[in-house]
């Protein structure tokens, strides 16, 4: 199903080259202030056109049809819409018979047995996350004073972003990145301690956008190397403060009011100039294959606006279920 939450439900829809995508939102307090600027500025941070992004030109206007009364919230389900532009379904004739290495195209053909949309990535497609950015807005005013900021760390394994994607552009190759995302003034028991933990519910959000290929909270994978006197976490105040924070904020799946931190690794994007030898489906027989259209050099530029987006969506999820117990 294309839907998460328990209670702030986010439900996801659309084709990258069908008339419109978007979001249904259901389980936003009645009484929010809401108005179609408020998106203005994360919807920014997420487009394209910027070098090492896709040049495909989304005009990406917030349309409100449902769940907003003068401003605000009505407590009925909000559904926002997004009208597709700028596609060139064209280039995406061969993808049937020569699915792209490393993209949803084969998976899409067999499970969904030639009835899936193919052009542009379909459901599968990174213009479906501008819908995880405009509920991503609405969380952000629920779990106020909760502040969620992500950025990158490096691409391509430099942190000269500028130089790594110069040299992937000159190659006609792409690369990926890390992104790393703090949220701060976190509340103390947010969490449960199995399946509803902090780490799984933001792990499912996090892997559910395309690309992601790996989350690590804390130290992470480093704790492996680690001894228990370097890893633990001290507390130097009576209000649960740390001395360190290996942990990333979070302890038995339960959020411990130090800073939630976690980093993301986007894989280098699929679509790529540079010509790559792979099996032509239609004549059984290996081919060649160059990718033109529209794609991202480096996805990892717009991951930052939409990793803040899907955790302010998990911890208001998370928020609100507290809420239910008090
Ligand atoms: C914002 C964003 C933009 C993306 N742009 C592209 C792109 O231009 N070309 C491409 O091949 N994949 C792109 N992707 C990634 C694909 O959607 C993704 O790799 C594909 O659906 C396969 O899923 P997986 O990588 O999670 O396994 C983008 C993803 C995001 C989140």
């Amino acid at each position: 199903m294309n839907s998460f939450g328990r209670n702030f439900r986010v439900s996801l829809f659309g084709e990258s080259h069908g008339t419109n995508v978007g979001v249904t939102i259901d389980g936003v307090p009645a009484g929010l202030p809401i108005c179609a600027d408020d998106f203005t500025g994360d919807i920014a941070r997420r487009k394209t056109g910027a070098k090492g992004t896709s040049p495909r030109v989304e005009m990406n206007i917030p349309n409100i049809i449902s769940g907003v009364f003068n401003d605000h919230a009505n407590g009925d389900p909000i559904t926002i819409i997004f009208s597709n532009t700028g596609m060139n379904s064209k280039s995406y004739d061969s993808v049937k018979d020569i699915p792209r290495p490393s993209h949803a195209d084969f998976v899409a053909a067999k499970k969904f047995r030639g009835f899936e949309d193919y052009r542009g990535g379909g459901h599968f497609s990174g213009r479906i996350t501008i819908g995880l950015v405009v509920a991503g807005v609405i969380a952000k005013k629920i779990i106020a004073p909760i502040e969620v900021k992500a950025e990158i760390l490096e691409v391509g394994g430099s942190a000269n972003i500028n130089e790594a994607i110069d040299n992937a552009l000159r190659e006609r190759d792409s690369i990926g990145g890390i992104v790393q995302c703090v949220a701060k003034v976190m509340p103390i028991g947010l969490g449960e301690p199995f399946f509803d933990s902090v780490e799984s519910v933001l792990g499912h959000l996090l892997f559910s956008i395309p690309a992601i290929k790996g989350v690590e909270f804390g130290e992470g994978f480093r704790c492996a190397r680690m001894k228990g006197s370097e890893h633990n976490d001290c507390y130097v105040s009576s209000a649960g403060r740390t001395a360190t924070n290996h942990a990333g904020g979070v302890i038995g799946g339960i959020s411990n009011g130090n800073d939630l931190v976690f980093r993301v690794a986007v894989k280098p994007t699929a679509s790529i100039a540079r010509e790559q030898n792979t099996m032509n489906f239609k004549t059984n027989q290996m081919d060649t294959l160059s990718i033109v259209g529209a794609h991202d050099t480096c996805i990892a530029l717009r991951i930052p606006v939409i990793a803040e987006a899907v955790t302010a969506i998990g911890l208001a999820d998370l928020l609100m279920e507290e809420k239910t117990h008090e």
